[in-house]
């Protein structure tokens, strides 16, 4: 990779609840490099945002960062002050969210709010800080930017909007952005050529983003590399072409099943039965144990610790050759097909063994 930029280490996130503390984000971590998309994807439930939020500084109470440390080019920036983490948002790390009028001001000019911006995080004077407005206006596609620059948040169109937000977060020559599901409001043609022109734009200016989103199409679409998140945990992470071509992990294998292209809707996790568990009550072991075709008894005791597989780094217990204590029913490759129609069978799942083997007879996981 080239420079880092983002790193997070075993980042864990607890809610303080009347029913005690629970866990949240449980031990995540993953980089991103300069000028890398990250898509960070998953079922609703899995902890997308809520790493967002971390990273931003914004996790508010009951909400809290109880493990890990996050790294922006070196510098530890979990531990700041709040005051200090805000000059990091909109200088160092912008921000672009579903709905814009979550980060426009609907009583002012969009060329105020970008222009106040500028001359809150650079030495620009007014003038110049206008000037460069209506360039980034251009940059992000707005058309007559110079007359735009004076019109109110509604006078824009929801896709013209987002392009302003994404002025917005660029304005201050970010290192990082947080884009949290930024298309899912669009109509799915505006969606396309929003994350057309982030991917564009911060090539262009070694922007790294995190990319959050349920939508494979779109990480399949902009995506460098792609971290699977499930339950507050990733279950695998890797380059995008591997991690979407050839997921490993069973829920990322269920995930690509289908994935339609920008111009597609598809329910892409019809092939994987039931639902995200309750932060209350996620399964001991692998938190994907009851939705798994290929648990075995290994999966119900220990949780699967990161593993790298090829390209990507896999948390599941069928590419542990650890067969010696638990059998792995890994035959010929966890992977599933595609079927013709697109849709994914898994594999059915070997019967869990009822015996455990004795020491040096259980099979070899690869
Ligand atoms: N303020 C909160 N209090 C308690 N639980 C929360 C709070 N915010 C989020 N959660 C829980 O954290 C988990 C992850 O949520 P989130 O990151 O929003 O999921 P995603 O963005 O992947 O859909 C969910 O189980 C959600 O219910
Ligand atoms: S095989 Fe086991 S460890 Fe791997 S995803 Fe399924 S339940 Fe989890
Ligand atoms: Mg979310």
């Amino acid at each position: 990779m080239t420079e880092t930029i983002l790193s997070v280490r075993d980042l864990t996130v607890t809610f303080d609840t009347r029913r005690g503390p629970l866990t949240a984000i449980d031990r995540v971590s993953f980089d991103i490099g300069r000028g890398e998309i990250l898509g960070v994807v998953g079922e609703s439930g899995a902890g997308k945002s809520v790493t967002g939020s971390a990273v931003i500084g914004l996790i508010d109470r009951p909400g809290r960062i109880s493990g890990g440390a996050i790294h922006l080019r070196g510098e530890r920036i979990d531990t700041l002050s709040p005051e200090a983490m805000r000059r990091v948002r909109g200088r160092r790390i912008g921000m672009i969210f579903q709905d814009p009028l979550t980060s426009l001001d609907p009583l002012f000019r969009v060329g105020d709010q970008i222009v106040e911006t500028l001359r809150a995080h650079t030495d620009l004077s007014v003038k110049a800080a206008r000037t460069r407005a209506i360039d980034l206006l251009a940059e992000v596609g707005i058309p007559a930017p110079e007359r735009r620059i004076d019109g109110y948040p509604h006078e824009f169109s929801g896709g013209m909007r987002q392009r302003v937000v994404i002025a917005l977060a660029l304005a201050a020559e970010p290192e990082l952005i947080i884009a949290d599901e930024p298309t899912t409001a669009l109509d799915v043609s505006v969606q396309a050529q929003i994350i057309t022109l982030l991917k564009r734009l911060c090539r262009e200016h070694g922007t790294a983003v995190m990319l959050v989103t349920h939508d494979m199409g779109v990480i399949a679409e902009a995506a460098d590399r792609v971290a699977v998140m499930y339950a507050g945990r990733v279950a695998e992470i890797g380059p995008v072409a591997a991690v979407v071509r050839e997921p490993h992990h069973p829920y990322a294998v269920g995930l690509m099943g289908a994935i339609p292209t920008l111009s597609q809707e598809a329910d892409r996790l019809s092939q994987i039965p039931g639902s995200m568990p309750r932060l209350t009550a996620i399964p001991k072991g692998c938190a994907f144990n009851p939705r798994c075709p290929k648990v075995f008894s290994r999966c119900r005791v220990e949780r699967p610790e990161p593993i790298l597989v090829g390209a990507s780094r896999v948390a599941c217990h069928l590419y542990d050759s650890d067969a010696t204590r638990f059998p792995s029913p890994l035959r010929g490759g966890a992977r599933g097909g595609g079927g013709a129609d697109g849709t994914v069978t898994l594999d059915p799942a070997p019967p869990p063994p009822s015996i455990p083997p004795r020491k040096g007879e259980g099979r070899i996981a690869r």
